[in-house]
């Protein structure tokens, strides 16, 4: 099924795939999977926030107390093929199995698309998920604008939605028993434990801080070095500060992975830049001392330059425990598969705090992600279909 979609988004400069939310690529992404699900039987709904919905429901029950799955087809700048579209072919492949075992479901079955899970076009990961379960207000995500000034408002108009429909949505979050999300694994936990498949268990803690840092725009040449406020100069100190602060917390991750000077020309001395800090812990306390840390750490760099440093939170993502019960009855299906944390996020975490959620990990034998050297082979890619099959009948029966 991947292979269908392998040309799609093809990045030619980074290499793998840029799949940004309503961008062409993910919209044809999308329009593969409505095809795919309608030739299952499926039926296709979308609601407010943009969520696609595939639902089968052949006892005609209400649609409420669903078994859910899916995930996204939105991608990271160059990323992997797997991120996103494993969980969603895998969904449409368990249908297929579930079919061809006459399973007639007692409870409605539904396969969905989140947008904007990766917070590649918009900065706030999860946006979908964050929206329909209202831990974010609707006014801030309409205004929310991508790297060319278009809002999230203009994007869900030119995919035909309303941005005055977005929002909490009771209703649809109503219909919802439970959600299982399957996905690439983005560690190295099953190469570890030399397994196809896990359960997941936590999802760390984690949030985004965008740092920015003013100085004087100036000429290269004409201006002395002592004579420079440089922000460019301040941003390097800061990318070095979080790696060392970093590595002083065991366990914390903390990343700058997207650096913007403003106005960004060879012989010119930025006048600003922006960068984004991605930071994560179990703990969430640690969390904000790592990001109070690197605060400190970049105002103080700044004062030595002469330039002025503000950090602004975008999002933040408290550690998640996924539903533990419904964990240990998936592991109990699976013959015991093992169980693992990790530290991506995902939408089933944003989802966990409404209903009972749970997610399925498959190998990556790279071990790496956000990559286009993510991974899966074959023949796992298989075992956590099936996996995902034995477990959405399991719910189904109930
Ligand atoms: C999304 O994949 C994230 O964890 O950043
Ligand atoms: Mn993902
Ligand atoms: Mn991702
Ligand atoms: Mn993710």
């Amino acid at each position: 099924m991947l292979a269908e979609i392998a040309d799609v988004g093809r990045d030619p400069v980074r290499g793998g795939y840029s799949r940004p939310v309503f961008s062409s690529g993910e919209r044809t992404l999308v329009d593969w999977f409505t095809d795919a699900a309608t030739r299952r039987g499926l039926d296709l709904t979308v609601d407010r926030n943009g969520i696609v919905w595939a639902w089968w429901n052949p006892a005609g029950a209400p649609l409420q107390d669903a078994v859910v799955t899916g995930s996204h087809l939105d991608s990271v700048p160059g990323g992997g093929a797997f991120d996103g579209p494993l969980g969603v072919a895998s969904a449409l492949r368990a249908v297929d199995v579930l079919q061809a075992r006459g399973v007639q479901p007692a409870r409605p079955l539904a396969v969905a698309v989140f947008p904007e899970e990766e917070g590649s076009r918009y900065g706030v990961a999860c946006l979908g998920s964050r929206l329909l379960s209202g831990v974010l207000e609707p006014e801030r995500a309409l205004a929310l604008t991508d790297a060319d000034g278009v809002t999230y408002a203009q994007s869900l108009t030119a995919a035909g939605l309303d941005p005055a429909a977005i929002g909490r949505d009771d209703e649809t979050l109503g219909r919802i028993g439970t959600f299982v999300e399957l996905h690439v694994e983005q560690g190295r936990g099953l190469i570890d434990l030399d397994a196809p498949v896990a359960v997941g268990a936590a999802i760390l803690g984690h949030g985004r801080w965008r740092i920015s840092i003013t100085g004087q725009g100036n000429h290269a040449g004409t201006t002395l070095m002592a004579d420079r406020r440089d922000p460019l100069l301040v941003a390097a100190e800061v990318v070095v500060a979080v790696r060392r602060i970093a590595g002083r917390h065991p366990g914390a991750r903390a990343t700058v992975g997207r650096i913007q000077p403003v106005p960004g020309g060879t012989n010119v001395i930025a006048s600003r830049v922006d960068l984004w800090l991605d930071a994560r812990h179990v703990d969430d306390l640690v969390t904000a001392a790592v990001v109070a840390e690197i605060t400190a750490a970049a105002q103080g760099a700044a004062a030595i330059e002469g330039c002025a440093v503000e950090v602004r939170q975008e999002s933040l993502s408290p550690t998640v425990d996924l539903d533990p019960q419904l964990g240990a009855r998936m592991a109990r299906t699976l013959g015991g598969a093992p169980v693992l944390d990790t530290g991506a996020g995902h939408d089933a975490g944003v989802l966990a705090a409404r209903v009972p959620s749970a997610m399925l990990f498959v190998r990556n034998p790279t071990g790496i992600s956000h990559s286009p050297e993510e991974t899966v082979e074959d023949v796992d890619a298989d075992r956590g279909a099936l996996a995902l099959a034995d477990v959405l009948a399991d719910l189904l029966a109930d």
